[in-house]
């Protein structure tokens, strides 16, 4: 009987505790505007639910409503508080001080585990720290040949397209930009990329980048129990295993040549520096990055500049197309 008391005693208390922490929490952030739609319990989480449209349309109505209220506004997820920023300042104040991700980064930790994109604070200050020198114009100009190449490359397949009517330009350009991060950031060299980036590849990242949005979207499988018996775990866990054997693969190959050839095969194609995975190898060798970290780090490259540069290249060409004359111009430039 006491204790059943006791233990009741003790769930009060930590759920006041809980609520005085909320409140304290909550008061800090008071000033800032909510957006509209808080429900209870739930929140604005109702408000994800959708296809990608839908959360583009979200993110670009919430983000206007921001840019009218002073730069922020607050999103409730549930019991957790998120902040859409459009104020640069408020941006880079809120960057230098909040270094940890929020937690939906981890819903990523199945192909980048605890890369720089996801890393906690600690991990993400030593390894950004190590990966700087790669953050540079020099290095840039340096797989100007490279991209180049790669450029050339895609026109010749696109040119396959010329007079044909309407088609879907994605695939090439999401080819085009796998290829060109093997080239650079594994230093492979051009010959090789495509046999590792092959239409395997190419899907199982897709379905990765997919997943993602439709977990963060889906609020129940933010509950890593719940999403753990669902068929998109099943599916992730599937796309996982394909994208990280191609870079455990690559891994290896470059290490094996690293260690036969220290001086010449490990110069990067056709560039003055060293590729972003030879860097790491070299942080390997030194004990300063283990094959795990280094794998994370080389993934995390991939996602990271894959769909961003594929879609930032697809937008530009359905503008150039939707612009003639401005296409025009480029053409004569
Ligand atoms: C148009 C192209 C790109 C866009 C729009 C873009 C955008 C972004 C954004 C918004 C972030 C911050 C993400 C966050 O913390 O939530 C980010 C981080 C990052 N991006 Fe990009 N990116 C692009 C291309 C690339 C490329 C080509 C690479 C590498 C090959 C790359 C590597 C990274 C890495 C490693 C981070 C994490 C940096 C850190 O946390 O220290 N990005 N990018």
């Amino acid at each position: 009987m006491i204790g059943s008391i006791l233990l009741c005693c003790l769930c009060v208390c930590f759920y006041l505790l809980l609520l005085v922490r909320r409140w304290r929490y909550e008061r800090l952030t008071s000033k800032i505007p909510t957006i509209p739609g808080d429900l209870p319990f739930i929140r604005h989480a109702h408000l994800l639910i959708g296809d990608s449209e839908n959360l583009q349309k979200f993110i670009e109505d919430n983000s206007n409503k921001a840019n009218k209220l002073g730069g922020i506004i607050k999103v409730w997820i549930g019991r957790r508080q998120h902040f859409l920023v459009t104020d640069p300042d408020v941006a880079l104040t809120l960057m230098n001080a909040c270094l940890n991700k929020a937690y939906f980064y981890e819903f990523a930790s199945s192909w980048i585990g605890q890369g720089i994109f996801t890393a906690k604070a600690d991990t993400w200050k030593a390894h950004r720290k190590l990966l700087n020198p790669t953050f540079s114009q020099h290095v840039l100009v340096g797989y100007l040949q490279v991209f180049n190449s790669r450029a050339r490359g895609l026109v010749i397949s696109l040119a396959a397209e010329a007079g044909r009517g309407e088609f879907d330009s994605f695939p090439y350009l999401a080819g085009y930009t796998l290829e060109t991060i093997c080239n650079t950031v594994m230093g492979l060299p051009e010959d090789t990329s495509s046999s590792i980036i092959d239409q395997q590849f190419v899907s199982a990242a897709d379905t990765m980048l997919n997943l993602l949005i439709n977990r963060v979207q889906r609020v129940w499988y933010h509950w890593e129990w719940v999403y753990g018996w669902s068929g998109m775990k099943r599916e992730e866990d599937r796309a996982a295993k394909v994208l990280k054997t191609a870079s455990y693969d690559v891994l290896q190959k470059r290490k094996a040549s690293k260690f036969n050839s220290p001086k010449d095969e490990i110069k990067n194609v056709g560039s003055r520096q060293q590729s972003f995975l030879d860097l790491l190898l070299e942080y390997n060798s030194s004990g300063l990055l283990s094959d795990q970290q280094v794998l994370e780090e080389v993934n995390t490259m991939i996602v990271a500049g894959y769909d961003t540069v594929a879609t930032a290249l697809h937008f530009c060409l359905i503008l150039l197309g939707s612009y003639p004359a401005v296409q025009e111009e480029v053409y004569e430039e």
